[in-house]
């Protein structure tokens, strides 16, 4: 039994929404918890929520609103798969680090968005593995993985399938919390991760049975973080 928490990019499901990616993620992480798993769900927001920051930029609403407009959508994103999870996830999509240990303890698997301003879901889930002590923290993002430098600008770039997480700190664009950012993973993730010894995998999102893969550890996947 590993105790996960899988952290699906809004990049991958959201942006736009992809449904059949939901309908697969939902049933492998039924297959996951049913052979005996603990997981942690964490939804990010996508474009909608972008889009959402965009109108509360121009409403001049301060950062901290930008971010809970964005947390909102989030959590949406999170209602959505919690329903479809149906009877083996909580009732409700958890707001808290209390409730997200209480629906471990009653065996339901945790469906979460955004908590709170200043951060991003990767800290969400980063928070989670802390509280919850956590093996793993899988993230589905929409690269191969981690690489030496951002691959979207930079057709050098080179794919790396294994690190730490001072390297993974050093190949960060950006340290300090913008609303809206979209990075492979944040910063302040990678700092809770760290100092409680979570292995991080980062892969395709795209390609859901990564998800197992990276749990199983049968075959290397996207980049393994320690
Ligand atoms: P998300 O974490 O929802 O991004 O953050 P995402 O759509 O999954 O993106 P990728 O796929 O990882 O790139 C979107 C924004 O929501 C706010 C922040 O502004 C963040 O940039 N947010 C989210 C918070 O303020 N607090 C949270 O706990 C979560």
């Amino acid at each position: 039994m590993v105790r996960i928490v899988v952290r699906i990019g809004g990049s991958v499901v959201a942006s736009p929404v992809n449904i059949d990616l939901i309908i697969k993620y939902a049933e492998l992480i039924r297959q996951i918890k049913l052979q005996g798993h603990e997981v942690a769900v964490i939804l990010g927001g996508g474009i909608l929520a972008r889009e959402f920051i965009g109108i509360a930029k121009n409403l001049n609403l301060e950062s901290a609103a930008q971010d809970r407009i964005a947390i909102s959508v989030s959590r949406l994103y999170a209602q959505l798969f919690m329903e479809k999870l149906g009877d083996l996830a909580c009732t409700k999509v958890v707001t808290t680090l209390d409730e997200a240990a209480e629906g471990f303890s009653q065996g339901k698997i945790v469906v979460m968005g955004g908590l709170k301003p200043g951060h991003t879901t990767d800290t969400v889930g980063a928070l989670v593995a802390e509280r919850l002590m956590a093996d793993l923290l899988v993230k589905g993002t929409d690269q191969e993985g981690v690489y030496t430098r951002d691959p979207r600008k930079f057709s050098d770039a080179v794919k790396l399938d294994q690190m730490s997480f001072d390297d993974l700190t050093r190949v960060l664009e950006c340290s300090e919390h913008k609303v809206g950012i979209h990075q492979v993973i944040d910063s302040m993730a990678i700092d809770i991760l760290k100092r409680n010894h979570v292995q991080l995998i980062v892969f395709n999102g795209f390609k859901p049975e990564n998800l197992l893969l990276a749990i199983t550890g049968d075959k290397p996947v996207g980049t393994v973080i320690s």
